[in-house]
Parts: C-alpha cells; structure tokens; sequence
C-alpha cells in the first residue's frame, strides 16, 4: 500500500469550501463537503488555473478560467472545457490529521 503523507491539520481544512496546498513539490486542492474530505490535483486540466481559485458547489469544483467542471469526489470531467479527469488522492482523517495517499 502507498505512504500516507501527514499534510494538515484537521482543524486547518476549510469548511465547506476548497483550499490549496503544496506537498512534496505538488500543487494539490482540499475539499470539504458536509463532513467529507477529497483532494485533487490543484491545476486545471485545460490550462493553467488554479482549482483553489475555483467556486466550489456541492461536489463541484468549477474552474476560474473557463468554467470548466470536475466531480470533486472522483476527478471526472463534468461540462466542457475539460474532459481530462484530474487526479485524485485518497484522504483519510485521523488523530486531528489530514493525510493523503499520493502515490
Ligand atoms: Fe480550467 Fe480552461 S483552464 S477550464
């Protein structure tokens, strides 16, 4: 199984809401849902935006550029622009840490 890496503390997610955050040299996206916790990568699948930037509704992540839309929950593609699925990373909570499954 891949390393869970330590990345935040519990307290420091964002409510209801998406933050961004660099590990290990990446650019990766937070989000809260009700009581749920995903991660993603940050950066856009068609083009340079930043998702953090982005306007999140429900499990709705839309980009800042184009308004482009991705299922927060999965990565998948949701309207046009984008039809490359953006990444995500498992996300487990635990002992008031966030950590993530990044390989
Ligand atoms: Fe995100 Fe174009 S850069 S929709």
């Amino acid at each position: 199984e891949a390393p869970w890496t330590d990345v935040l503390a519990a307290d420091e997610l964002p409510t209801d809401d998406v933050c961004g955050l660099a590990v290990d040299g990446r650019d990766i996206a937070i989000y809260t849902v009700a009581d749920a916790v995903y991660a993603t990568d940050n950066i856009c699948t068609h083009g340079h935006a930043r998702l953090c930037d982005g306007f999140l509704d429900g499990h709705e992540i839309e980009c800042p550029l184009h308004q482009g839309k991705f299922d927060v929950r999965d990565g998948r593609p949701l309207c046009d622009p984008v039809t490359v699925p953006l990444r995500r990373y498992p996300v487990r909570v635990e002992g008031g840490r966030v950590y993530l499954q990044l390989d």
